[in-house]
């Protein structure tokens, strides 16, 4: 039932070659330029001219929307909003039928989101669902949606979920941008192009599992740990520090790189393991300068890095490269390594790592 692995995470990890391929399969059509999702083919007028878009999610799905609102932005330039949905529901939030909402939820299941959902639209907004569990709740209780077909997740810790969430999410805003004519035609088909080379992509990224171990087992006896990143790659950076408080037990946390100065900086000393992405393009000279503050306070840096990338190996302890490609594509490969870093801490500190203490894999209460 492991397929092999020794974990259905870790199963679950080398399966999002396959699951995202699996996501935009019969949706992208990359030779015609072309996007069918039916959710959005059928409500196009509603959703392309949404004075805005609300994403609501918990945990790892929050963080998918996190990457949502950069790429619906840049591509679609729709205002995007993303809530907890735990704090969304209990604030009489504004909310018109100009409106989309956005549930992201693996399990279609989790009290919160649905809550959410039906606030919005007893106040008459149009609800879409991104759900990975057919006929689960919340794909019911919206007015349309896109499945993420990732195929069962077992692991509580969510990993391909997140990528086949952001897969989806970032067809609707290629799809949306298409649309309202927020960008070429030569763009459009460039990024199609480019989704159909991530899988690849992520198997490339895989292959760096042995180096990720032997990092792994330099920083397992941490007791803090501190995820950066800019721009796409900021809730790349809080997924990070999820994975790792949830299966390793260890105190982490997640910040935009440039916020470091006011505040976390002062984390900073040789015990302190800081895992920064600095892929290139973006914010890439910015996320160098950063790394530069880190090393002269001694933290130890772990870079995830573009293939070839000299300037952070140079000042880095440890690169991790990953794949060129797109600078909205990026999550879809930085998130790779982060999976593998805490997979492999948690393993070498003996946790349960498919099923952690405390978590359950659907929160059906709130
Ligand atoms: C993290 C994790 C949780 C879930 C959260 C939302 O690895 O599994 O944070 O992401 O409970 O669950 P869903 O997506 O099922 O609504």
């Amino acid at each position: 039932e492991k397929g092999g692995y020794e974990h259905f995470m870790l199963k679950e990890i080398h399966e999002q070659p396959t699951a995202i391929k699996d996501t935009y399969r019969g949706r992208m059509l990359a030779d015609e330029g072309l996007i069918r999702m039916a959710g959005v083919d059928d409500n196009l007028e509603r959703i392309a001219n949404a004075k805005r878009i609300l994403i609501v999610a918990c945990g790892t799905s929050w963080h998918a929307g996190l990457v949502a609102e950069y790429i619906f932005e840049e591509l679609a330039r729709i205002p995007v909003e993303v809530e907890y949905a735990s704090e969304f529901r209990y604030r009489n939030p504004i909310i018109s039928e100009k409106d989309v909402i956005i549930a992201i939820s693996q399990s279609g299941e989790t009290a919160d989101t649905m809550a959410a959902i039906k606030l919005a639209k007893e106040k008459g907004a149009f609800a879409f669902g991104v759900c990975n569990v057919v006929g689960s709740s919340i794909s019911r209780e919206t007015h349309a949606g896109a499945y993420t077909h990732a195929g069962p997740e077992i692991g509580v810790a969510s990993t391909k979920a997140f990528t086949t969430q952001i897969t989806v999410l970032t067809l609707m805003a290629l799809k949306l941008a298409k649309q309202n004519g927020t960008i070429s035609h030569t763009e459009f088909m460039t990024y199609l192009q480019e989704m159909e080379r991530i899988p690849a992509k992520i198997e490339k990224a895989l292959k760096g599992d042995e180096h990720i171990k032997m990092i792994a087992d330099i920083y397992k006896d941490a007791r803090n740990c501190l995820y950066l990143g800019r721009g796409f790659n900021f809730p790349v950076a809080l997924e990070g520090a999820l994975k790792l408080k949830e299966i390793s037990y260890i105190h982490a946390e997640g910040y935009p790189a440039a916020e470091m100065k006011h505040g976390p900086i002062a984390l900073i000393d040789e015990e302190m393991p800081v895992v920064v992405i600095a892929t290139k393009r973006g914010h890439y000279e910015k996320v160098v300068s950063n790394i530069q503050e880190i090393k002269s306070r001694k933290g130890k840096i772990i870079a995830i890095v573009t293939e070839g990338d000299e300037e952070v190996r140079d000042l880095a302890d440890h690169v991790i490269e990953v794949p060129e490609t797109l600078e909205p594509l990026t999550p879809l490969l930085t998130t790779i390594p982060l999976q593998l870093l805490s997979y492999h801490i948690a393993v070498l500190l003996g946790k349960n790592v498919d099923q952690p203490r405390n978590l359950a894999k659907s929160v059906t209460v709130e």
